[in-house]
């Protein structure tokens, strides 16, 4: 039996799971088959992006499943080289041949490159496209609030979703603020730092022997309770199942805070702040 994962919608009424499984550096027929076992255990939100150039894994991965496409919930993401209007257009659809899909149910402009200034130009080009049938919900990731603020203004279309770093050393708690005030949903990369120290903290360790549940489990219910989706990756069928069994067990406030506290300034996994660091 697969696992029962809560919904979460968005400002454009899509409705989409509170977990999902992250897609970086899952490619080929190996890719394909640890994405078809996620989805057999109960996944049904799939984050992937032109720059993982697993869009073709994926697009197998739905093949080889047995749960309906529209079933699914499929993100993929615009690359910084590909900001202007007419390469974003042909980028969309060029994303969308690589799976051999009919839509993406999420587009997402992957970086706002600030200093290359063609993100709002990209964004209409989202907004197009979702008018053309080609997606069904539009958002970004790494957005600050001055990039978001301007995409609105210039345009007149909120992002549904911002997927940015956040982790227990990273915990973003002016932007998720700033999300929740103005009704776009904070989605999680890299939820699990990564697998970096995080998941040998003492701290996070003691609440999950309390609650009988392991790191980072605690830490995937911790981002659960925060408000944010999460999109843990593992190609690992184990560690897949105990992603997703979260809904059992809650923490309390103070657990919550011990978690929340462990944030640094330094906190990112690679230093990179999107008001300076671009990604093409
Ligand atoms: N928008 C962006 O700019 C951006 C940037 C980075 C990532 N992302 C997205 O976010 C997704 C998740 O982030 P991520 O892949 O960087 O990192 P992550 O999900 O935080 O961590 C993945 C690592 O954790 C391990 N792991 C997973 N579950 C575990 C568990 N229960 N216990 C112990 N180890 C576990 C995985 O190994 P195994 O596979 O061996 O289990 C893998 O090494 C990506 O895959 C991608 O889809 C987006």
């Amino acid at each position: 039996m697969s696992q029962w994962i809560p919904e979460v919608t968005l400002n454009d009424g899509l409705t989409l799971p509170a977990v999902g499984l992250g897609t970086y550096k899952l490619n080929g027929n190996e890719g394909a088959n640890a994405i078809r076992n996620a989805v057999r255990l109960g996944y049904r939100l799939i984050d992937s992006a032109y720059n993982y150039e697993n869009e073709g894994t994926v697009g197998e991965a739905i093949r080889r499943s047995s749960v309906p496409r529209q079933d699914l919930i499929v993100t993929s993401k615009l690359p910084g080289r590909y900001q202007s209007y007419d390469k974003a257009v042909s980028t969309i659809q060029e994303s969308l041949y690589r799976a051999n899909l009919d839509y993406y149910d999420l587009y997402l402009i992957h970086w706002p490159n600030p200093k290359q200034d063609t993100y709002v130009e990209a964004w209409e080009a989202l907004i197009d496209a979702k008018k053309w049938g080609l997606i069904r919900s539009i958002g970004v990731c790494n957005f600050l609030p001055e990039h978001l603020k301007r995409l609105e203004k210039e345009t007149g279309v909120k992002p549904s979703i911002n997927q940015i770093e956040l982790h227990p050393f990273f915990n973003q708690e002016n932007q998720r603020k700033w999300h929740e005030e103005n009704n776009i949903i904070t989605e999680s990369w890299s939820p699990l730092g990564r697998a970096n120290a995080v998941l040998h903290n003492e701290a996070i360790q003691k609440i999950a022997e309390h609650h009988q549940k392991n790191v980072a489990q605690v830490i995937l219910r911790w981002h659960y309770q925060l408000g944010a989706i999460t999109i843990p990756k593992s190609a690992s069928p184990k560690r897949q199942l105990e992603n997703i069994s979260i809904f059992d067990f809650s923490l309390d406030e103070t657990e919550m805070g011990m978690i929340s506290e462990l944030t640094r300034p330094d906190g990112r996994l690679k230093n990179q702040d999107p008001a300076t660091y671009e990604e093409f």
